[in-house]
């Protein structure tokens, strides 16, 4: 995880390769977002101060468009690919297997930080569909009824760790 120091420098670095001019604005909320996994309230603060718009705009633009998130991404980040080939071959079904079994909605995070969900356009393997990634490892021809089987062993990793965390604190 990015503790707040590097967030910080990153952050600092993104800007110094930016005009300031608020036709920037879209590029800089992407360029932050891939770097940092995620929009920070702070970053868009620092954006608003930087291109001297309002945080309100910048806000404002930042959950018009769908890209952008404002929670880190989970350990297992998972992915379902609801481009064409994927949709038709029942990427709705995939997706809503998975909000089940994670007990997520699609931009959500989990409150330990283990798992992450989202939905992308074709992620460029359609003859594997439907796809599912989950912490960048490809499922491909998923159906809803494997959903829990791939998930097994990324929920016992997630496990492991959080009772390794749990005994680590205590001694
Ligand atoms: S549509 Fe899913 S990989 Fe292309």
């Amino acid at each position: 995880m990015i503790t707040e120091g590097q967030s910080d420098r990153a952050l600092a670095e993104i800007l110094g390769h930016y005009k300031k001019d608020k036709k920037n604005l879209i590029p800089l909320l992407q360029e932050v977002q891939t770097k940092l996994g995620y929009l920070p309230r702070k970053a868009l603060q620092e954006i608003a101060d930087f291109l001297k718009i309002s945080d309100v705009e910048v806000w404002g633009v930042a959950t018009f468009y769908n890209q952008f998130r404002f929670v880190p991404l989970g350990k297992y980040h998972s992915v379902v690919c609801m481009g064409t080939a994927c949709h038709l071959a029942g990427g709705r079904l995939i997706l809503e297997a998975l909000e089940r079994e994670l007990n997520l909605k699609v931009g959500e995070t989990a409150d330990d930080g283990s798992f992450s969900l989202e939905r992308v356009a074709c992620i460029g393997c359609c003859m594997l569909a439907p796809v599912v990634v989950i912490k960048d490892k490809i499922h491909p021809k998923m159906t809803p009824f494997r959903v829990e089987e791939a998930l097994i062993p990324y929920k016992q990793e997630s496990r492991g760790k959080l009772k390794e965390g749990k005994s680590g604190s205590q001694s």
